[in-house]
């Protein structure tokens, strides 16, 4: 059976800050403050794919027949124990979190007066699903739980509670009427896209199960950014992790999780599979089979996801990688609000909210509220002219940039998306 290498390093890893550039491919004059959005690829586990490619390319049908799915169950029983997955066959890979999502939220037998529900924080194109899944038949309703930035875990914790029981009267209602009991299924992020920040989900998913609602986390953010992460213990119904954004694998690679018990909601693969069987013909389970198959694509970025953890290793280990992002994400977003004369959005002491994005409050008129075109002209001005990009976004009133931290990144990185000309221990080979 084909296994994926491990890889190996001859020498110590250079320091973390502008010096671990030399690991990345990055042009020279670009400071990458967004890794949150896309990831980066590191050139050792670019290096350790080709031969990979290779062999894709060298025999067709074999690699896509046989070799390529080894490996990627060989992955996969590496990535169930990263996240702490009680069973392999609970982790399926899927090109990206929109992809898996998805794959969940249509694949519910949705009923009349059921209930879809998401935050004003959710990922857009995802509080789009729900709302599209509400807008045809049978027109469950799309309900939206809101948090308001500044606020806190307790809050957010205590206002979940209160509204999914409100939820839960209409439920009752919609009981009494109809004589059978409409479900409601709730999408939680883990770590919110903007702001970048934390949520108390595995609070939220256990008031979920109190509530009798079904729990769908969207962990886009999680895997290699939130530590220690224990599926079996958190046991939410579904949980999506995107590896291509801070686990280093290559995009396109994301994990969708689903314990055994929710697979039969997962009746056919997204695009369907040959692998699918009828449920009517089912005699055990159809999960796993149908996502190793379902569609050719690029799969050598799941394997990526193996060499990627050698590599998180090879720099010292999670811990020490987010230890390190964290550090730089709270003091430059604090040297930046300083300088800015305005906040970060993470209020608490502790930054309960604050892994290694950090959210900080630009001074725009509060009057000059969100659009299309300012976000263009944002994107145009920072991308192209000046050649770094944090994440715009608008909340509760205000203007704010997230900055994401990362093993390239120092303080010193953070000024720079507000000043032309930097403080001393600008980034090598960058013009100014
Ligand atoms: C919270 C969240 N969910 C979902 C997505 C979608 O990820 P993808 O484009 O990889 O499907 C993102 C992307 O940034 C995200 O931040």
């Amino acid at each position: 059976m084909a296994e994926v290498k491990t890889l190996h390093f001859e020498s110590n890893p250079p320091p973390f800050g502008h010096e671990m550039r030399k690991c990345f491919s990055f042009d020279p004059e670009y400071i990458n403050m967004n890794h949150g959005s896309y990831g980066s690829l590191p050139s050792p586990v670019a290096e350790a794919i080709k031969p990979y490619y290779a062999m894709a390319e060298a025999n067709p049908d074999l690699f896509h027949r046989f070799t390529s799915i080894d490996l990627i169950r060989n992955v996969r029983e590496r990535m169930a124990k990263f996240i702490g997955a009680a069973h392999t066959d609970e982790v399926v890979f899927v090109p990206n979190a929109s992809h898996g999502l998805n794959a969940i939220l249509r694949d519910f037998i949705w009923e009349e007066d059921d209930i879809i529900c998401s935050c004003n924080t959710t990922y857009k194109s995802i509080s789009k699903t729900a709302q599209y899944i509400s807008d045809i038949p049978p027109h469950p309703e799309y309900s939206q739980f809101t948090i308001l930035f500044p606020t806190t875990h307790n809050e957010i914790i205590e206002n979940w509670r209160t509204y999914l029981q409100s939820l839960n009267e209409a439920r009752a209602r919609s009981a009494h009427r109809l004589g059978r009991r409409p479900k409601i299924v709730a999408v939680i992020d883990s770590i919110i896209s903007v702001p970048g920040a934390l949520l108390p989900w595995k609070e939220m998913v256990k008031i979920c199960k109190e509530e009798d609602v079904w729990s769908v986390v969207d962990a886009a953010h999680s895997i290699g950014q939130e530590l220690d992460l224990n599926l079996a213990d958190a046991d939410p119904d579904f949980w999506v992790t995107n590896c291509h954004k801070w686990l280093y694998a290559k995009r396109s690679c994301a994990l969708l999780y689903v314990p055994k018990r929710n697979q039969h909601i997962i009746k056919a693969s997204f695009p369907t599979s040959h692998a699918y069987i009828s449920p009517k013909k089912r005699t055990g389970p159809n999960f796993v089979e149908q996502y190793e198959w379902n569609g050719t694509l690029d799969f050598v970025p799941y394997i990526s996801a193996s060499c990627a953890l050698d590599f998180r290793a090879w720099l010292g280990g999670e811990h020490v990688i987010n230890a390190y992002c964290h550090r730089i994400a709270i003091e430059g977003g604090k040297r930046l609000a300083q300088i800015l004369g305005t906040e970060i959005i993470d209020q608490d002491q502790d930054f309960q909210f604050t892994l290694n994005m950090v959210n900080v409050a630009v001074p725009f008129p509060a009057t000059m509220s969100s659009d299309f075109e300012i976000d263009m002209a944002f994107r145009r001005k920072l991308l192209i002219k000046k050649k770094i990009y944090p994440a715009f976004f608008y909340h509760n009133g205000k203007w704010w940039t997230r900055c994401s931290a990362q093993v390239w990144s120092q303080v010193s990185c953070l000024l720079h998306s507000y000043f032309p000309h930097p403080p001393a221990g600008s980034i090598p080979g960058r013009r100014f």
